[in-house]
């Protein structure tokens, strides 16, 4: 097949999932609970109170997947692992069965021609450690280490690919500050105290990873959203600086190497009367550890208001911006194109694999089964054109992996969001390729496509 838009020999292209989203039997074979299998078996905290209980039943219909996957022709799978299904408590004891479960998975997608990226955290910490004060507490990062130590140890001479996190800023500040995700917190202080744990956890692990897993690429995984201002008043642009802060440099900054950026250190300080002293010395060289690359997630851009501010102008937030069936996700590709330019240029990592962008839309099979989503598919070849355009003023781009694989359980939107480029059918599981997978394939097949005007 011809293109007109070709990426660079080798470059990956790949889906993504995670644990949580997709498994299901969440107490099969020895498993322990999770943050999340608690806070979604609580009422009132996802949106139709569904749980992950059953999810897709990847556990049991991985081979399935596998299938589905190399029909694809995907070259790479990012998934991730469930603490809980390896120590059931956290730390100690070992649950075979649940380093089973991976190790053939990981057998099935090697045996496929697939390359396994594993991500280790993907939000759901087990119970146990929960209940000894979970992220806020420094203990946490301790057994996340020991943890990275027991999975890289059982299939670090399988698995060359590592993702110690997946996006610290909602470990923390989403879920321990703004109360959407397990544990359901609502406490600045302690969601700073758990963003510092994660971070410092990332650092102990990667040399632990390493010496497991010879030769094998370490990273961690961002998140990063486009923040503009609603307009040019004082306060609206004050208030960007600080969103960008809290929500992109905070992390980035620690990982490259410039501690916590001043001014938001600023920013959260009346929240540390007694200063930031859970910070110990010797925590900043473990975070900024070097690694082999940077993980970014990107999915849309955050227009920012000050809505307390009494000069600013009127409270217009542009209504008509072309949006995905989240919530207030605009479609924004320039906001990746800009990002990856930004990140190449401001932090330097060695390399960049683009480890989730997607679209959520609910289009479904029409009489004859087919699943016409052609607004995923553009909102992808929009994605991908603007990841091109970065790797032509040099950002080292070297893979793309599209969220999700197939549709899952989106946190505390339930069910209702759809993401996946694979149909899942919630009352048979029975699982169906989108249109957007047939084009993906073809897109695999040329390593690049021919973008529809
Ligand atoms: C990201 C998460 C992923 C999925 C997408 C839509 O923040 O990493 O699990 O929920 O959003």
């Amino acid at each position: 097949m011809s293109t007109n838009l070709t990426f660079p020999a080798g470059f990956i292209w790949g889906a993504a999932t995670s644990s949580y989203q997709i498994e299901g039997a969440w107490k099969d074979d020895g498993k322990g609970e999770s943050i999340w299998d608690r806070f979604t078996h609580t009422p009132g905290h996802v949106i139709d109170n569904s749980t992950g209980d059953v999810a897709c039943d990847h556990y049991h219909r991985w081979p399935e997947d596998v299938k589905l996957m190399k029909s694809i022709g995907l070259q790479a799978y990012r998934f991730s692992i469930s603490w809980p299904r390896i120590l059931p408590a956290g730390r100690g004891a070992i649950n075979q069965a649940g380093l089973d479960f991976y190790s053939r998975l990981v057998d099935g997608l090697l045996a496929a021609g697939i390359t396994p990226f594993v991500t280790l955290y993907h939000w759901d910490l087990p119970q146990a450690l929960q209940d000894l004060g979970g992220w806020p507490s420094r203990g946490t990062a301790e057994a996340f280490t020991e943890y990275a130590d027991v999975v890289s140890r059982h299939l670090g001479d399988r698995v060359k690919h590592w993702i110690t996190h997946n996006e610290p800023w909602c470990v923390s500040i989403l879920s321990h500050q703004l109360g959407e995700h397990a544990p359901g917190w609502r406490d600045t202080a302690a969601a700073v105290r758990a963003a510092h744990h994660v971070l410092l956890s990332h650092g102990w692990a990667v040399p632990v990873i390493r010496a497991n897993s010879a030769g094998s690429e370490v990273g961690i995984t961002l998140n990063f959203e486009a923040k503009l201002a609603a307009s040019g008043s004082t306060a609206d642009i004050r208030k960007t600086r600080i969103e960008d802060g809290t929500f992109n440099r905070w992390f980035a900054d620690a990982l490259y190497g410039r501690h916590y950026p001043a001014d938001i250190v600023d920013y959260y300080s009346p929240h540390f009367p007694h200063g930031f002293d859970f910070i110990q010395p010797g925590d900043f060289e473990a975070i900024s550890v070097p690694t082999d690359f940077l993980g970014v997630n990107y999915y849309t851009r955050v227009i920012v208001r000050d809505t307390d501010a009494i000069d600013n102008d009127p409270q217009t937030l542009f209504p008509d911006l072309p949006q995905t069936e989240m919530p207030n996700w605009e479609i924004f590709p320039e906001g990746l194109y800009n990002l990856l330019n930004r990140l190449h240029f401001e932090y330097r990592p060695p390399r960049i694999y683009i480890t989730e962008n997607g679209a959520s839309f609910s289009d479904g099979p029409d009489e004859s089964g087919r699943i016409a989503d052609a607004r995923r598919r553009a909102y992808l070849e929009s994605h991908f054109t603007a990841a091109h355009d970065a790797i032509r003023n040099g950002v080292p781009l070297a893979g793309f992996f599209v969220w999700s694989l197939m549709d899952n359980f989106e946190w505390a939107k339930g069910y209702d969001q759809r993401f996946g480029i694979i149909w899942v059918d919630y009352n048979t599981r029975q699982r169906l390729l989108k249109d957007s997978a047939i084009w993906y394939r073809d897109v695999i097949a040329g390593n690049g496509f021919s973008p529809r005007l």
